[in-house]
Parts: structure tokens; sequence; C-alpha cells
């Protein structure tokens, strides 16, 4: 995500662009992500643990967690019009209810909330074992002010949702210097900043094509090297 004078925090921004787009995945796909979480231990080995994905959008990852076993993910975003579509979706998917005639008692394993990330005070305290976060501090940083306020918000907003201690808060972002850890005012001694993973993505044809697009096009029998880009894993533990 290139910040710019796009809007990124704009809830407004967010619902007009997914008027337009069905489907998107920021900065890299459960195929890239989800290897590193394995290898990080950083997956619950419950499958009944529950799950909060912030900033759901239009992604897959909700159905990723699922296919990866998980039977509690809660997605959450600010914009009603897709988690409405999202919900659909994933219902759909993963065929939920499996006879509309007769609802399961149980919950749908893929639950979807309308809701600022930065009030969530309709979720209940210390409930989620893992907190997915991907891109979504960046788009809410875009709006912030020199003292982070929001993203401040946002640690103190997680912090309540996520168990106490030891809930883990796992961040996907294109930025080497978002700060989670802070040592006075709003947002202080919640979280420790265990390590920050440098994750390698592959260009996908469609990126390449831009880049070779960008320039002149590359003569017959030369290859165009594109640089290889990098996002990075926040792995911020509840203290
Ligand atoms: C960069 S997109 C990432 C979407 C998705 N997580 C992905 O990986 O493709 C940021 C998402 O966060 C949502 N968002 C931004 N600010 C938010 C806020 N304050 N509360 C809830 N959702 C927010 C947007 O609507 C958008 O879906």
């Amino acid at each position: 995500m290139v910040s710019g004078a796009t809007p990124f925090d704009k809830q407004e921004y967010w619902s007009q662009r997914f008027d337009r787009e069905a489907s998107f995945e920021w900065l890299m796909p459960w195929t890239v992500l989800g290897p590193h979480l394995l290898a990080l231990d950083l997956l619950p080995r419950d499958p009944s643990a529950r799950i909060l994905n912030l900033g759901c959008g239009n992604s897959d990852l909700p159905l990723d967690l699922y296919r990866a076993g998980y039977q509690h993910v809660t997605s959450v975003d600010f914009v009603g019009s897709v988690v409405n579509r999202m919900r659909e979706r994933c219902e759909r998917a993963i065929g939920w209810p499996s006879s509309p005639s007769s609802p399961s008692a149980r919950e749908c394993p893929l639950q979807f909330l309308e809701m600022d990330c930065l009030d969530m005070s309709a979720l209940p305290q210390g409930s989620f074992q893992l907190c997915v976060d991907k891109s979504t501090s960046d788009a809410i940083s875009c709006g912030d002010d020199d003292e982070c306020t929001k993203l401040k918000t946002l640690c103190e907003q997680v912090a309540r949702v996520v168990v106490q201690p030891g809930g883990l808060w796992c961040v996907i972002s294109y930025s080497r210097f978002r700060q989670y850890e802070w040592t006075e005012g709003l947002g202080q001694g919640l979280w420790r900043t265990e390590r920050i993973e440098e994750v390698k993505v592959e260009q996908t044809r469609q990126q390449q094509q831009r880049i070779d697009n960008a320039g002149t096009q590359p003569e017959a029998g030369h290859t165009v090297h594109a640089p290889d880009v990098f996002m990075y894993l926040y792995i911020n533990r509840r203290l």
C-alpha cells in the first residue's frame, strides 16, 4: 500500500472501493502468510481457539483460517456492506448451514461483525487467543496524528479483547516502523513486540507486468528483474 493522499483510514473510501471490487488480498496471500505463522508457532494448536480478524475487507483470510481447521473466527470491519457480502460469500463457500430447513444450533464457525476497530466494546473481554491484522494497522495509521493516537487506541482495544496475559496480535504490515509498545500514556504497558519478521513476497505476474509496462517494453530475449518486495510480520504478545 502506498499511502500518498489516499484516505485509507476513511470508511467512505473503503465503502466505495468495495462497491467496485469483489475480492482483494492485501500484502500477501495465505500461501505465504500461513507457513510463516506455522513456522513461528503462532497458530493456536487448539482448533477451538477463538481468532479475531481485524479489518477483514474482502480477503479470503477467514476461509483460509477455517480451512486450516479453526472453528471460531470472528472478522470485523467498519464497512457494513463488505461485512454482509463476506458473510454470504463465506457461508456459501463452507456450505453453511448444511441444511437450510434445519439450521444448526451451533453458530457458524465464521462470524462477521460491522465494527470500528477503534471501539470494540461490543466484543467480550479476553476472548481471543489470536488477533490477525493484515494491513489494518496500516490503514488506520494513514490518518494518524504525530502522537499515533489512533494506533495507541487500537493497542488498547485489541489488548482488551485478547486473553491476558499471553494473547497474540500478529500484524502484517508494509511498514518496518510500526510501534505497539508504549511506555507512557495511552497504550502503555500492554504489549511486547517479541519479534519483527521480514517476509519476502514474490511478485505476481500482474505486478511484474506493471513494472515492465512502466518502462520501455523489454526487447525479446531480455529478462526484466523486478526488485524483491518485503513485508513485516509483527509478533505482539499481551503483557
Ligand atoms: C488494507 S485493507 C486490508 C483488508 C484485509 N485485512 C486484507 O488483508 O486484504 C484495510 C481494511 O481495514 C478496514 N478498516 C480500516 N479502518 C478500520 C477501522 N477503524 N475499523 C474497522 N475496519 C477498518 C477497511 O475497511 C479495510 O477492509
